[in-house]
């Protein structure tokens, strides 16, 4: 792990930070991150996504299309995503543009995810969570396919935050902790150290 308190020199593109960091895409366990946008009324919007990939286009999650966060998507297109590690260890913010993840990788999500969470995507809507405990029991056995080689539900939605700033926040047992920020300009990344 690329430590942030070490003095090796970090590099210039925050990408080889974010691979080190996040575990693989093709790693089961997905990192939660909390998702913070525009709320339509004024007040900021957040709630907690699995980060479901990470690379140079961005960093993607999926969702339910009637979701809020959806809607407020569409009216601003920007978002931020806040990942933590345990202890007072690491933070990761990324600030962006919210684009629409291709359908390849949408697909390759869906099957990658457990039974439960695509039956979820099938079935947990409004009118369920309504619904008294045996009314919720069962809407939850409906007949719905949660196979992996079965196509995404039509309610499944994918979006990318691509990144115009990342900043890396490290801990220190011994020192203060600190960040490095990397900014998306006409040149490429530039970085700066900045206070924790
Ligand atoms: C640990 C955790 C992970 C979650 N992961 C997702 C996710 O990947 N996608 C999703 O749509 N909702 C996920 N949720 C539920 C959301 O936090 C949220 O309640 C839901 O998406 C509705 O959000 P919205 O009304 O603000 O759009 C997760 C919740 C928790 C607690």
């Amino acid at each position: 792990m690329i430590d942030l308190q070490a003095d090796a020199d970090p590099g210039d593109d925050p990408w080889v930070l974010v691979a080190d960091w996040l575990p693989a895409d093709d790693d089961p366990e997905r990192p939660q991150a909390v998702l913070a946008t525009a709320g339509t009324d004024g007040y900021p919007d957040a709630r907690t996504v699995l980060v479901s990939a990470a690379d140079r286009t961005g960093f993607a999650f999926h969702t339910h299309r009637s979701s809020r966060k959806v809607t407020e998507i569409a009216v601003l297109p920007r978002a931020a995503l806040v990942l933590t590690w345990p202890g007072f260890t690491r933070q990761l913010v990324v600030r962006g543009d919210a684009v629409p993840d291709t359908e390849a990788s949408a697909a390759r999500v869906w099957a990658a995810r457990s039974d439960h969470l695509r039956r979820l995507a099938w079935l947990n809507d409004d009118d369920l969570a309504a619904r008294d405990r045996a009314g919720r029991v069962a809407g939850w056995a409906a007949d719905v396919r949660t196979d992996g080689g079965s196509p995404p539900a039509p309610s499944w939605v994918g979006f990318r935050v691509a990144p115009v700033e990342l900043t890396f926040w490290a801990g220190g047992a011994d020192t203060a902790s600190r960040r490095l920020q990397y900014r998306r300009g006409q040149a490429g990344w530039t970085r700066r150290w900045l206070a924790g």
